[in-house]
Formats: C-alpha cells, structure tokens, sequence
C-alpha cells in the first residue's frame, strides 16, 4: 500500500516583520523541504509576504497557503481579503477557523461559511478545531464534535479530499514544548475526530481525511506526536520561523 504523506503547516502568523526575513526564512525551508521524502510543507505566510513569495518559483513538495480568507466574493469590505486574491497570489491552501481568528469573531458559522468558500473555489481547507479547556467530566468532547458538526454543515462529500483537519486544542498553543499535549492523549483524539467525521459523512471516504496536530511543537517533541499520537502531521507556530529548528522538525517527521 502507498504510505500516506505526511503534512506539516507552517504558520507564521503575524511574523516576520520584513519581506527580506521571510523570503530567507523560506528559502531556508526550500532547502530542509528537499531533504525529505514523504512530507508535504504548507508555508502560510501574512497576506503581504504570501504574493511575495509566490513570485517565487513554488515546486512540491513546498505549498504556500493563506492564515485566512473573508467569506464573501465581493463586496465593500475594508481590510479584508478574498479566495481569488489569495489564490492568484499562489496559495493552494487556506486556514480556517484558527484559534486567533475565532477568538477575533470568527463564529461558528462564519468558520462554515469559510469552510465552504474555500472548499468551491478548488483550494484545499486547513480547518482548525480544538477545545479551550479540559475538563475532567470529558465536556471537551462534545465540544470538539459541535466544532465539527458546524464546521462541516452543508459540505458536500465530494469536497472530502480537500479538508485537512488540523486538531489544536487552545490550552496547548503558544507554550513550552512540554506543555504540549501528550502522544497518548493525541491518539484518543485523532480516533475521536475521525469517528465524528465518519458519523457526520455515514461513513464515506472520510478516513482518508488528514488529521494533524498543532499546539507547542518543536523538533523535540515532533516525532513522537507524529508517530506515537498517530497523525497525519502538524501545524507549527512558533518553531516555524527558525529554519535550523524547523529542518529538525521536519525531518523528524519524515522519518
Ligand atoms: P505554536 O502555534 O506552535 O506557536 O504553539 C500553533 C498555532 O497556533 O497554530
């Protein structure tokens, strides 16, 4: 049987500062990509440096994807932007639903909304769920399955293969790589995920969908999560804008 390719997401965020930064960050990354064998690197950029870099020459297994993408095709919307221009720029990805867009409004319905623009205009979705807390009566659960419920409400089976599900339960994100969540407790989670979606879908092709990690990774804990957690892959933050820890990172991936 074909190995599965693995994928990891690197998000930037609201960094670097300049484009001379983040085209020698990519660059960087450009050379750690051509290391490996079987992963995939989704670079997200900020919108500025995203056309940037897609003036670029961008050749698998390096992709470049947009944070995030207004709902709406048209209209007067100051300060935001839509599917074509992030596609035009080169984003063949786009995240949906991160922590820090929900957490700036983004409702689960407007994450819906986006899910579903992303999805018909032929890119691939980067959805993020995860819950804000644990607690110990496991309500984190129903959370996580509403997240997935209302996310996918309305998306039709054919666009499957283009969602990745990027699991990043808010607790963990943006701390020390020890605080992030454990391999075990990773592996409960990615069954619990691709068991909502298969109730949601009735069982279609929904194990094929892409379940990742995100939440405080680095190179130390990366392949542990990978392997022992049982995903797909990540979606690294922090660790994504420092090319030696990222190479790491990665090739412990690839492994
Ligand atoms: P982090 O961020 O890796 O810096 O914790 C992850 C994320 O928010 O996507």
């Amino acid at each position: 049987m074909k190995k599965k390719r693995k994928i990891v997401v690197a998000n930037w965020k609201m960094a670097p500062n300049t484009i001379d930064e983040a085209k020698k960050i990519f660059s960087g990354i450009r050379k750690s990509a051509n290391l490996t064998k079987n992963t995939d690197i989704v670079v997200c950029p900020s919108h500025v440096h995203l056309s940037v870099l897609g003036n670029l020459k961008i050749k698998k297994p390096i992709y470049l994807g947009s944070q995030d993408i207004f709902q709406e095709e048209n209209g007067l919307f100051t300060g935001q932007v839509n599917f074509k221009m992030v596609s035009d720029a080169g984003a063949d990805f786009a995240i949906v639903g991160h922590s820090e867009r929900r957490s700036s409004g983004d409702t689960e319905e407007i994450v819906n909304q986006k899910l579903k623009t992303v999805l018909k205009s032929g890119m691939k979705a980067i959805l993020c769920i995860g819950e804000d807390v644990r607690d110990t009566e496991a309500k984190y659960l129903s959370f996580i399955k509403n997240q997935l419920e209302s996310a996918f409400n309305g998306v039709l089976k054919k666009y499957l293969d283009n969602v990745v599900i990027a699991y990043e339960p808010v607790w963990a994100i943006g701390k020390k790589d020890t605080d992030a969540m454990g391999p075990d407790e990773l592996h409960q989670m990615s069954i619990f995920i691709k068991k909502v979606l298969s109730d949601i879908y009735k069982k279609s092709n929904t194990r094929d969908v892409p379940v990742l990690y995100g939440g405080s990774v680095t190179d130390r804990n990366a392949r542990d999560l990978v392997q022992e957690g049982e995903v797909d892959g990540l979606l690294v933050g922090r660790a994504s804008l420092n090319v030696s820890v990222f190479k790491d990172l990665i090739l412990a991936v690839d492994k």
